[in-house]
């Protein structure tokens, strides 16, 4: 079973601002960019709670269809109202959360929601990150990426540019990060301290 992330952040890597709204990703000028190719590959959804409930705020249909959306949670909801769609509570290690989806028969999950992302890519579980950065900054808000125990070494698929200045990034995680085409960071700093200290 493979488990992918798919969300799009301001460019200082917000999810959503603090009060969990996420009106800057709409930005003038957007076009498609690979969300619907992505959708059709999945065939469950797993998202926080937080996540969850800010969907379920939307105006509208139910965002996710009847695809199967689990729910991470230690509360037990009330899914009563959200008619047509097909939602389970779910909670535990991701370890444990990920081997019962592949238990039930899943093959690609759709991972989403801050600290839901931040847990299954600390576990190393998730196989691929497509991050959209929408070109703005907000200061302040949800993090798509927080503390890790370790380095989560990433190997860069393609990045493509998008109407609107979307940038999108595709990564698959766990592979040898690829081979840097020109000097690495590391040595651009060290030959500018060098300079510094012979001026
Ligand atoms: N820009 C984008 O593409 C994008 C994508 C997704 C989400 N978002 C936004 O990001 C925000 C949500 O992210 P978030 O970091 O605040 O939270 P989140 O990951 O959506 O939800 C966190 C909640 O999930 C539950 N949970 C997490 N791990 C669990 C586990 N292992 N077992 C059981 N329950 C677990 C806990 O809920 P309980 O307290 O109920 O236990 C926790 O408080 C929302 O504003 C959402 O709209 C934006």
């Amino acid at each position: 079973m493979k488990l992918s992330v798919f969300c799009g952040v301001s460019v200082d890597g917000f999810l959503a601002r603090p009060d969990h709204t996420f009106d800057f990703l709409d930005t003038p000028g957007q076009g498609p960019h690979g969300f619907d190719e992505f959708w059709s590959s999945v065939d469950a959804v797993l998202i926080g709670r937080r996540t969850f409930n800010a969907a379920r705020s939307f105006a509208g249909p139910w965002a996710y269809g009847k695809k199967p959306v689990f729910v991470l949670t230690h509360r037990q909801p009330d899914f009563s109202s959200l008619r047509g769609a097909v939602v389970e509570a779910i909670a535990g290690e991701p370890r444990a959360v990920a081997d019962q989806l592949e238990e039930r028969g899943f093959q690609h999950i759709y991972v989403d929601g801050g600290q839901t992302i931040q847990q299954f890519l600390a576990a190393g579980l998730i196989d691929r990150m497509i991050v959209t950065r929408v070109p703005v900054l907000i200061g302040e808000g949800i993090s798509l990426f927080g503390p890790i125990p370790r380095d989560i070494a990433l190997r860069h698929i393609a990045t493509q540019t998008f109407q609107g200045g979307l940038v999108q990034s595709e990564y698959a995680i766990g592979g040898k990060p690829s081979k840097p085409a020109r000097k690495t960071v590391a040595t651009r700093k060290r030959q500018t301290a060098r300079s510094t200290r012979e001026n």
